[in-house]
């Protein structure tokens, strides 16, 4: 009999809940105990944090978005900030303190549930002695290794709803809609969604984007008669003189700055160069919500009882992967070197060219 902990990290994805649900009901089958870390690393500080899950607790919750345990993308155990008494910030690592509690509450391993800045502190305490599992989130896409994160799908599914609704209020005012989707370092949800929703545009942080490549391709739509437009941006794209675009820094203990206002910016830039009506939309973390596409619900339980069958093979330190379709062992520290980045050469690239989106490098000619 075993004994595991499981715990979620980062920005929640929809899909979360379902990862927990297989592992609940995998190691229950097994004779396992399985036990819920709330908010991140919460449960091995605080043991009113730690829950016992049961399969009643998890009863269909594979089908709701967010995570039943509450996640966090602050306060990187080993570089935790607090407030001492002074009022004073002060950043101390706990990771000692949760490597004692881990092996006081007599776990056998930690099912770590995250993207790259998770999965980075569950391989440092892979590093310390921690058994770690590694399932790979984010609706960014971006996580090297596995072809695909779950929460993805869903993301895109529901970017691609709101470019539908936007085309036609979009022609009835004759306007250019200017929309910003997620993606911090990878343009995945803006070119799949762009692809899908019919844009014009779309501004990837792969390819570094001109505003003037942009602005002639809506005036080339005017001279094809057709007088409105939508470009789709990722929150990460850059221009080519290296403009960013973020809204500083995010609240204590978040390493990363809070992204946004591309969108805001490409539409006045828009405005000014072709005086046409352009709006801008944020879709922001509607992307995060609602309840998992079928492909990510089925990919969040296999990513789940997968990671069941690698903690029986003592797979540690390791990450369960979807790689050709099939599941795949592989080690954290190769999924966290760098970002998976959309592969310029890719069909889906060619595709976007082919059929006449411009990715704010050129406008495609005849
Ligand atoms: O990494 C996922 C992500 O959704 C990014 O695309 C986005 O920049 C970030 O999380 C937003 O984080 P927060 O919820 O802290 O604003």
């Amino acid at each position: 009999m075993k004994k595991i902990v499981i715990s979620t990290g980062g920005g929640d994805a929809p899909g979360l809940n379902a990862v927990i649900y297989a592992v609940v009901h995998t190691c229950y089958k097994k004779g396992w105990e399985v036990f819920g870390s709330r908010n991140g690393y919460g449960g091995f500080l605080d043991i009113d944090e730690m829950v016992r899950l049961y399969p009643r607790d998890v009863e269909g919750i594979y089908s709701a978005g967010g995570t039943i345990l509450g996640s966090t993308n602050k306060g990187n155990p080993f570089a935790c900030p607090v407030k001492n008494l002074a009022g004073e910030v002060q950043i101390v690592d706990v990771s000692d303190k949760i490597m004692q509690n881990f092996n006081r509450m007599g776990f056998d391993c930690h099912i770590a549930v995250g993207g790259d800045g998770s999965l980075e502190i569950a391989h440092k305490f892979a590093e310390k002695g921690m058994p770690v599992v590694g399932v790979p989130k984010t609706i960014d896409n971006d996580l090297k290794i596995t072809d695909r994160t779950f929460g993805f799908d869903t993301a895109v599914s529901t970017a691609t709803e709101a470019l539908d609704k936007l085309h036609s209020t979009a022609k009835s005012h004759r306007r250019v809609m200017v929309v910003e989707v997620m993606g911090r370092e990878s343009g995945w949800i803006a070119l799949y969604s762009g692809i899908s929703g019919g844009a014009d545009v779309i501004l990837l942080p792969e390819i570094p984007f001109d505003i003037e490549a942009v602005c002639e391709k809506i005036a080339d739509n005017e001279l094809r008669d057709k007088h409105y437009s939508i470009v789709v941006v990722a929150e990460g794209a850059t221009t080519i003189d290296g403009l960013r675009f973020n809204k500083g820094k995010g609240e204590l203990g978040r390493a990363e700055m809070i992204l946004g206002g591309v969108g805001e910016w490409v539409a006045s830039e828009i405005r000014k160069r072709t005086e046409k009506d352009t709006r801008a939309l944020v879709l922001g973390h509607l992307q995060r919500g609602g309840s998992p596409t079928t492909f990510d619900r089925l990919l969040a339980l296999r990513f789940g009882a997968a990671a069941v069958r690698l903690v029986e093979e003592k797979m540690f330190d390791h990450m369960i992967a979807l790689v050709d379709s099939k599941m795949e062992a592989v080690p954290i520290a190769e999924a966290i070197k760098g970002r998976k980045k959309v592969d310029l050469e890719s069909d889906k690239i060619t595709t976007a060219r082919g059929i006449g989106i411009c990715l704010g490098d050129e406008v495609p000619q005849d």
